[in-house]
């Protein structure tokens, strides 16, 4: 956990507003990789993913970027409504899970909305190492996006392609011409809105692009219906104790009540926290965090969200 002072407070666009965080004390920040993401512990418990959006190789400051969500359980309207300049706040060190690949010849970017935020890192990371890479910025519409002139003056600017959703079609993000033809080496990374992620991955998977040249964040959990859920059992490995989950509670909610610890952060199968070692048993996987490789691996499983297909799950707790 790291403290820090809200030093710059801007609004990006409508809805959007970018926070610059330094070190209380201004001595240099842990650093992060491209695609990484921190912590932001908010009011009242709660704590938000936010992905870092500055060049990462800046050491006195990280930048968030937050949409303000209308369905915001809390978070966004937290940092748009109470952050202000001069406040402290306390956030976890930076995680990536969204690393870029370094081997890879040929990076193609997909942003879309406040999914631009990882990819204005990549971007920047990109243009030093000298890569070879386009920037793909999908948006509803210019008064809704960040960061146009922030891109327009980028030094990597002859990289982006803006892709108004509201302009002509001429500009519009033709996915299908642009991923028609995986080649060895290119590498896709997409963020967004779960319709944008859908349409740019469905369009990866019809093209055969192979599935570990895709990479994704997402930063909200696909609804899913939970009608049908039964209870099974869970066994920890260590104590061998059995834990019985009803069908409207979750394994984390389950342990958590027991006083088993598991650290948790987003709890909707997005963010990769809960991550937990399965020994036995198969899961009914919920989550957007493992691939779909992963999932089918079934050693993995996240307790925030994800169930069980057979009785009884162990797990490696
Ligand atoms: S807490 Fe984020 S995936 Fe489980």
């Amino acid at each position: 956990m790291l403290e820090v002072s809200v030093t710059r407070k801007v609004l990006e666009a409508e809805g959007i507003c970018s926070v610059e965080l330094c070190a209380v004390d201004g001595s240099p920040l842990p650093p992060f990789q491209a695609g990484a993401h921190i912590d932001v512990h908010l009011a009242d418990g709660l704590t938000r993913q936010y992905s870092l959006c500055n060049d990462s190789r800046e050491r006195h400051r990280y930048v968030i970027s937050v949409l303000k969500d209308p369905a915001s359980r809390g978070g966004s309207s937290a940092i748009h409504e109470q952050i202000e300049p001069g406040q402290t706040l306390a956030i976890g060190a930076p995680r990536n899970h969204f690393p870029l690949t370094p081997a890879a010849k040929r990076h193609l970017l997909f942003g879309g909305g406040i999914g631009i935020t990882p990819m204005l890192a990549m971007a920047h990371e990109l243009h030093h190492q000298g890569a070879d890479f386009e920037l793909h910025y999908s948006f509803r519409s210019r008064k809704r996006a960040a960061f146009i002139q922030l891109l327009g003056q980028a030094p990597f600017a002859s990289r982006v392609h803006l892709h108004d959703d509201s302009g002509p079609q001429a500009q519009k993000l033709d996915a299908a011409t642009l991923l028609a033809a995986p080649a060895a080496g290119s590498h896709i990374y997409v963020c967004g809105p779960l319709g944008f992620m859908s349409f740019i991955l469905d369009t990866a998977q019809a093209a055969r692009w192979p599935a570990d040249q895709v990479h994704r964040e997402f930063f909200a959990a696909a609804a899913v219906d939970q009608s049908a859920d039964t209870p099974f059992e869970v066994q920890l490995a260590s104590s061998g104790q059995v834990f019985h989950i009803p069908a409207d509670r979750t394994v984390f909610e389950v342990l958590d009540a027991a006083g088993i610890d598991i650290e948790t952060s987003c709890e909707q199968g997005v963010c990769g926290t809960c991550v937990t070692r399965l020994l036995d048993g198969i899961a009914d996987h919920r989550d957007q965090f493992l691939t779909a490789a992963e999932q089918a691996a079934n050693d993995r499983f996240t307790p925030c969200c994800s169930r069980a297909k057979t009785p009884r799950l162990v797990l490696d707790l």
